[in-house]
């Protein structure tokens, strides 16, 4: 049962809203003289969550403002009422008048020590809605799985730390969890405090309100920015005045307060010469029809998709491509040809499609800078690329790096949208520097989901030959990529590289239209390659009668993954798998299994000290944890070799100023390999320095090391934002089991196995998390998420987490993680990233599953319930 709900002390509050409306601080009223005050009450809706934080009380955060996510539900206790859990971003404070309104800060609840044990929290966004939720059950509530997806069906949790929380909640609600736990995160517990400070809860005394002004029309000539519309005003768009989607940032204004700053955003002036547009990619490969590009200008302004540099290719209107792998690619299409006319049972050959998936992080992109000293630049911001931002901007605003500090303490997600330098940052940094005052800018859930980024979507034909023997004879496939307006969708090479070599051709094009870009999400270009591949090869194992996962260890030769089809052979439910389409029920179950393959990234330059700060052990760099868990790589690796545990190790990273080392990006799944080896020797340094533990008399000692080489020389692929692709590749294997109801076409994903083979896990349960949090979002992509722009206008539909489904507590399949961790020998620490590899077969798993079940190949994602039940008819 649910223990019972208790009231912490601190900010536990009885309050008068009519007062609140009135801006006067509650606690020096009583109650009843406000009731009086009703006339107040008819002020502007202010939301419970909006007053909450502005006093300071950040731990409830906003995730949607719309009542969709969970993030922002606080307790409220009326007289005589028992306690409901509510979200606070809908709940005006009219309404809560005379109620006592309980938030995280002062929750005493078991679930806080159970979140923490049982690493039910990520980048920690979502954390304290779900404590709340939790903390206000019924004693009553019983517990078992279903019950608990009914009870926590209002909560969202991107990072997709479902098990952890089902975990969490079911030990707390056993009684399990009465006193605090062993904690194997170094930063859980302020997360489920709300102690954490994410960019979004930096209020700065003072200070003003920004917002990004934007195109609200999909293809447009812009006018010059009028400066005076607002008393402070900052032009985004620079020399090329030409917008190519709805939603782009035009400008930036600051007001006094954020309902000022929207008031004058929505009036504010544009100077728009529509052009027309395209937003079908089928219209916009046709001839005449609108650029969305046009000319050189427009076309080396166009963004960019992926991380790495675009490479060289040619356009045609809007068509740029295509981008070609070959090995040996005149054999392939010669042999996939003859056993085309052979009629060949080896060849499967698959027209498949991919839907535009949105990063959707539950911490917005937002920016807080001060430049009110005109020597010195402080801004916090929601980056996976700290030191990378504090470079660039310091370049771009000719500073010196001691000048610009910036801050990224707690990052509430990212999964590749904040990579670099974006418009929010520069709106802050601007307008700050404009009104000598610190400045505030937060996108909202609707910006977020229009314009910061998305996986492109994709359409592929692939064609696969396999031998009678299951030898790899040969591969063909076409792809498009439709990234929107950004260019470098392209993900053949991807399905090139997996699997041994053999004939193989893959041409890629990048379909531009006039939609919001595509920015790099977790494995760019990865579950789209395997989304083609990954079901070519299940349908050639179907066509010859073969296991897929025999017939994969035929094709395959990493020797990693010939490990995981092992242990894959090995599980019960592959040996309980039915045979393909026999069922004829209305529930049909299947089991299906897809691999992933990927390169081996590092930051080169990634530096780390460890010192003797205040009597403590304290390593430092410039880098930042999103929710991956790095802090708690960091505090390990120190604590490994002082043969200390982890919380005696101080860990100092979350800022950049110019003094920091120099910290990786989180992207490219390079951070781990990057800092562990490094901090194990800086520390092994500094201990060999001190001759053991560190004493008083060790104050200000410290060692700095910079990342060692690998033993195997890298592959000298040096990309932008310090990224160098190393020797080897990563590989995964998952094998998913699901139910299907022909009846409505709803998938349920019963249970996920997810082989992992990245070599040494240097912290397990945040490794687990990661590779349990890809699953989740695989799931969204084979399912549910889906981008879905309005044709008449360009607009973005599907702008708020009602319309953009990603999944919830109860769409999580029973997970279960094994990591294979050898191969890795040549590589500082034994052990690679593995946010990316684990991301990339989880969807086509999915899918082979529906095959499985239904005799039906699913062939474009989402999977969605209308395309199941119009297939199976
Ligand atoms: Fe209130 Fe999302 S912020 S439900
Ligand atoms: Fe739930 Fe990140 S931990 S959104």
């Amino acid at each position: 049962t649910v223990p019972p709900y208790r009231h912490g002390a601190g900010a536990a509050v009885a309050f008068s809203a009519a007062f609140l409306c009135a801006g006067q601080p509650f606690a020096a009223q009583p109650i009843q003289q406000h009731r009086r005050r009703r006339y107040a009450i008819n002020a502007p809706a202010t939301m419970l969550l909006d007053w909450l934080r502005s006093e300071g009380l950040t731990g409830t955060k906003e995730g949607c403002a719309e009542g969709d996510c969970g993030a922002c539900t606080v307790a409220v206790r009326r007289h005589g009422k028992p306690v409901a859990a509510l979200n606070a971003c809908i709940m005006p404070i009219a309404l809560a008048h005379g109620a006592h309104v309980t938030t995280v800060e002062a929750v005493e609840h078991p679930i806080k020590d159970a979140l923490v044990e049982h690493h039910g929290s990520q980048c920690g966004f979502c954390t304290p809605g779900f404590v709340m939720v939790v903390a206000a059950l019924p004693a009553d509530t019983p517990t078992d799985r279903c019950s608990l997806e009914d009870a926590l069906a209002g909560n969202l949790c991107r990072c997709g730390a479902y098990e952890g929380i089902y975990a969490a909640v079911g030990a707390a609600c056993r009684g399990e969890h009465d006193e605090p736990g062993a904690m194997a995160r170094v930063d859980a517990e302020v997360k489920v405090t709300g102690a954490a400070v994410y960019t979004a809860d930096v209020f700065p005394a003072g200070g003003l309100h920004a917002v990004i002004v934007r195109s609200p029309i999909a293809a447009a000539d812009v006018g010059p920015t009028p400066m005076d519309a607002a008393p402070w005003v900052v032009d985004l768009l620079g020399d090329h005045r030409s917008v190519v989607y709805a939603g782009q940032p035009i400008a930036a204004i600051a007001a006094y307060s954020l309902a000022e700053a929207r008031r004058l955003a929505a009036d504010f002036p544009l100077e728009l010469t529509p052009r027309p547009f395209v937003t079908d990619p089928e219209a916009a490969k046709a001839d005449g029809a609108p650029e969305v590009h046009a000319g050189k200008a427009g076309r080396k302004a166009a963004p960019n998709a992926a991380e790495g540099a675009a490479f060289p290719a040619r356009w045609s209107g809007n068509v740029r491509g295509p981008i070609s792998v070959r090995f040996r690619g005149i054999t392939a299409n010669r042999r996939i040809e003859k056993a085309r006319s052979n009629g060949d049972v080896g060849l499967a050959e698959l027209e498949v499609g991919t839907g535009v998936q949105l990063h959707t992080s539950f911490e917005p992109h937002c920016t807080v800078a001060d430049w009110s000293d005109p020597e010195k630049l402080v801004m916090w911001t929601s980056t996976q690329a700290l030191n990378h931002v504090h470079e660039e901007l310091a370049e771009h605003y000719g500073l010196d790096p001691n000048a610009i500090e910036v801050h990224a303490d707690f990052v509430g997600g990212g999964f590749g949208a904040k990579l670099g330098v974006t418009p929010d940052m520069h709106g802050a940094i601007q307008l700050s520097r404009m009104s000598r005052r610190p400045v505030r800018l937060v996108l909202d859930r609707r910006e977020e989901l229009t314009a910061t980024g998305n996986r492109p979507g994709s359409s592929s034909e692939i064609s696969l030959l396999v031998g009678d023997d299951g030898s790899f004879e040969a591969m063909v496939m076409e792809g498009e990529a439709y990234g929107g307006s950004a260019i470098n969708g392209a993900y053949g090479m991807l399905a090139a590289l997996t699997y041994r070599r053999a004939p193989k051709l893959t041409r890629d094009r990048d379909i531009l239209t006039n939609t919001p870009p595509g920015t790099p999400f977790r494995g760019p270009g990865g579950p789209t390659a395997a989304w083609a591949l990954e079901s070519a090869v299940d349908q050639a194992a179907h066509q010859t009668g073969r296991d897929p996962i025999e017939l994969r260890r035929t094709l395959d030769r990493n020797p990693k993954r010939l490990a995981l089809y092992d242990w894959a052979l090995g599980l019960d439910v592959w040996r309980s798998r039915p045979t393909t389409g026999a069922d004829t029920g209305r529930f049909r179950r299947g089991v299906g299994v897809a691999a992933a393959n990927w390169v081996y990234n590092l930051d080169p330059a990634t530096e780390i000290e460890v010192a003797v700060r205040d009597g403590r052990l304290t390593v430092s760099t410039a880098t930042q944890d999103m929710g991956t868990g790095s802090k708690t790589v960091l505090a390990n690796a120190v604590a490994e070799v002082f043969e200390v545990d982890q919380g005696d190790v101080v860990v100092r990273m979350g800022l950049a100023d110019g003094e920091r080392p120099h910290g990786p990006v989180s992207g490219g799944s390079r951070t781990t390999p990057s800092i562990w080896s490094t901090t194990v020797e800086a520390a092994e340094k500094l201990k060999a320095e001190i001759g053991g533990s560190p004493t008083s008399e060790h104050e200000g000692m410290h060692a700095r090391v910079k990342r060692a080489k690998d033993s195997r020389r890298a592959l000298r692929l040096t990309l932008p934002t310090s990224i160098e692709v190393g020797r080897g590749f990563s590989g995964a294997v998952h094998v998913s089991e699901v139910e299907v109801d022909t009846l409505t076409g709803k998938v349920r994903v019963l249970t996920v196995f997810g082989g992992i083979a990245v070599g040494r896990i240097h912290s397990l349960p945040t490794a687990r998390n990661q590779c349990e949090g890809s699953i989740i979002q695989g799931i969204g992509l084979a399912l549910y998420e889906q981008q879905v722009i309005d044709p008449h206008t360009g607009l973005t539909l599907t702008s708020n987490l009602e319309d953009y489904r990603i999944p919830q507590l109860g769409d999580t399949p029973e997970i279960t993680i094994h990591f294979h961790e050898e191969g890795w020998d040549h590589v500082p620490g034994g052990g690679v990233g593995l946010g990316e590899v684990a991301t990339i077969s989880p969807a086509a798993s999915v899918g082979n599953a529906i095959f499985n079940a239904t005799g039906w190949r699913p062939t474009h994602l989402p999977i969605r319930p209308d395309r199941v039940v119009e297939a199976l008819r």
